[in-house]
């Protein structure tokens, strides 16, 4: 029986699809049969980060609609043969992808996997809806900025109505020095603001975008493959260990560390 999980924020843009793809890939390392579910349908971009654009012949409309069997919509990762893809449509034109259609997608999926990891769209509106409704627990994704907690504070409620029975909050994009300097707000902060548990802290990593935009993780030279080491550990624990973005500028070469950052 998979663990179904939606990642998502209400909020575009802070990192749900790169978490997704990160936490997936740690996940599979673990020796945990994983699948990646794009349903941002329309805007969908893992099949990009993943590096499997080019090998989609069937996505998740055409299993909704029986153009295919589930199996045949599915990708296997290169690297991490425990780890399967099930892209997205560019477009669709189809009265049938609804929320129970994507649902009855998401529970096919349960005998063959561990983990069933959901991209979710922004917003809140019916995109949103069709990736929340297959799910048993969420991750909330937030970055340190006051318009991204005001939508994750809309989303927590929101998912507050669905039956999901565990939700915790990862913040990404934390930057340390900002933190030292008390120019970002600290992620247990946030998440004693939005009065939920805190699951992970991923640091802002330039080394992201570029991985990303050549369909590749990160890799243990990137400062984030600590931190989404630790987030896929903590899918297991209850005390969370959380990543510390302050450790590498503290000290006298970390006050070194800040006062060039600040001048870049
Ligand atoms: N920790 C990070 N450090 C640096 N860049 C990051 C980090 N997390 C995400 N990014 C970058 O932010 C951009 C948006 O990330 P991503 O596409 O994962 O967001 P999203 O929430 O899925 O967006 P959407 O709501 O449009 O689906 C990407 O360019 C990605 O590389
Ligand atoms: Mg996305």
């Amino acid at each position: 029986m998979a663990r179904k999980i939606v990642i998502t924020s209400g909020k575009g843009g802070v990192g749900k699809t790169t978490i997704c793809a990160n936490l997936g890939v740690m996940l599979a390392k673990l020796n945990k049969r994983v699948v990646l579910v794009d349903v941002d349908i329309g805007l969908n971009n893992l099949d990009v980060v993943t590096g499997i654009e080019n090998k989609i012949v069937f996505d998740i409309v055409d299993v909704i609609e029986n153009k295919c069997r589930i199996k045949q919509a599915l990708i296997q990762d290169l690297n991490y043969p425990n780890l399967y893809i099930m892209p997205s449509a560019h477009s669709y034109n189809c009265s049938l992808v609804t929320a129970e259609n994507v649902k009855k997608v998401i529970n096919q999926l349960n005998d063959y996997f561990d983990f069933v990891l959901i991209d979710c769209p922004a917003g809140i509106d019916e995109p949103f809806k069709r990736a929340v409704c297959g799910a048993d627990e969420a991750l909330v994704v937030v970055t340190p900025h006051l318009s991204s907690l005001r939508d994750a504070d809309k989303v927590l409620m929101i998912l507050n109505s669905y039956n999901i029975t565990d939700i915790s909050l990862i913040v990404n994009r934390v930057r340390g020095d900002m933190i030292l300097d008390k120019e970002m707000i600290d992620a247990n902060k946030i998440a004693e603001i939005l009065n939920v548990k805190l699951c992970g802290i991923i640091p802002e990593d330039d080394n992201i975008s570029v991985l990303l935009s050549l369909g590749r993780t990160v890799n243990k030279g990137c400062e984030a493959y600590s931190a989404f080491t630790i987030l896929a550990n903590n899918m297991f624990e209850d005390k969370k260990k959380l990543y510390d973005c302050t450790t590498k500028y503290k000290g006298f070469l970390g006050y070194f560390k800040r006062s060039l950052r600040k001048k870049v």
